[in-house]
């Protein structure tokens, strides 16, 4: 029997305008996702058609059992940490060897074969090492590991990946005049945030503006808004949706003081905030 979990993960800034090859900062974050796998010859397991590819591309046959902090369709990579954890888990349990980078590819393609074509490199790549990662273009380099401390509020409000990216493709078809320099802008200032990635004051304004930045491409939900104004009125240093956007979660820098404010004026305003920061482990044997 093997268990092995990954982590979730948040964009810090740059989604969206990574989807265009500027770059982008994510980082993983503590709640994880853990998976056990066991040998055998009359498997059981969740219905998941991620945990089923696992196991097909792996070549093997075996029983799996899930616990997840994380929800499910929030923006959070929920089903690339499951992916990441289960292949570990498949890995160590059946001997098979193979290397880290290995499981994050094979992850990606599993995620791109049951979301039909669209998947997030930066997922998967993210739940496989852990730690503050920067995406430019095709490459993913991780930063130094930097401590922020973040409050996670889920809007409860689903959403889809793959529709809010094809939503802002098509603004960018229609009036690229106008979404082309909110792209650059983005690049813009996730570079000059790297640049005061030690200060989080700082930080709290990039990430601001990259909030308002993120409306104007249309990915905003007067949820996330609500969210949003409830976490810097309660003392955040900033805070911006975090990935696809058209509800799912925002993210929040606090100073460490006022994290359960924070947390507090979230679910005042009926979303579900989550306390964490960074984690630098990336998938883990338990
Ligand atoms: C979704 O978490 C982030 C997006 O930038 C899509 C992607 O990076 O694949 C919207």
């Amino acid at each position: 029997m093997a268990t092995w979990s990954a982590p979730g993960k948040v964009f810090l800034f740059g989604e969206h305008a990574v989807v265009y090859g500027k770059p982008g900062v994510a980082m993983a974050i503590k709640p994880r996702v853990f998976v056990t796998v066991r040998k055998s010859r009359n498997p059981t397991r969740p219905k998941s058609p991620y945990i089923d590819e696992c196991f097909r591309m792996m070549g093997v046959r075996g029983s799996v059992y899930v616990h997840s902090q994380l929800q499910s369709s929030s923006g959070l990579g929920s089903s690339a940490a499951v992916t990441v954890a289960t292949l570990s888990a498949i890995n160590d349990e059946f001997n098979l060897g193979h290397a880290r980078e290995y499981i994050a590819e094979t992850a990606f393609a599993i995620e791109k074969k049951v979301q039909k074509g669209r998947a997030s490199p930066t997922d998967t790549y993210v739940c496989a090492n852990g730690g503050m990662v920067l995406i430019t273009g095709n490459s993913k380099r991780r930063l130094p590991p930097e401590n922020l401390q973040v409050v996670v509020g889920n809007t409860l409000v689903s959403h889809s990946t793959a529709k809010m990216v094809e939503q802002v493709g098509n603004l960018r078809r229609k009036h690229p005049e106008v979404a082309n320099p909110i792209l650059d802008a983005i690049g813009a200032l996730t570079l000059a945030a790297l640049h005061n990635i030690g200060n989080p004051k700082e930080l709290g304004q990039y990430m601001d503006m990259n909030h308002a930045l993120l409306e104007a491409l249309g990915v905003g939900h007067p949820a996330s808004s609500k969210l949003v104004l409830a976490a810097r009125a309660s003392g955040a240093y900033g805070a911006k949706i975090t990935g696809a956007g058209g509800g799912g979660c925002i993210i929040a820098l606090c100073p460490r003081r006022a994290k359960s404010r924070v947390a507090g004026a979230i679910e005042a305003c009926e979303g579900r905030a989550i306390i964490t920061t960074i984690d630098t482990d990336g998938a883990r044997k338990e």
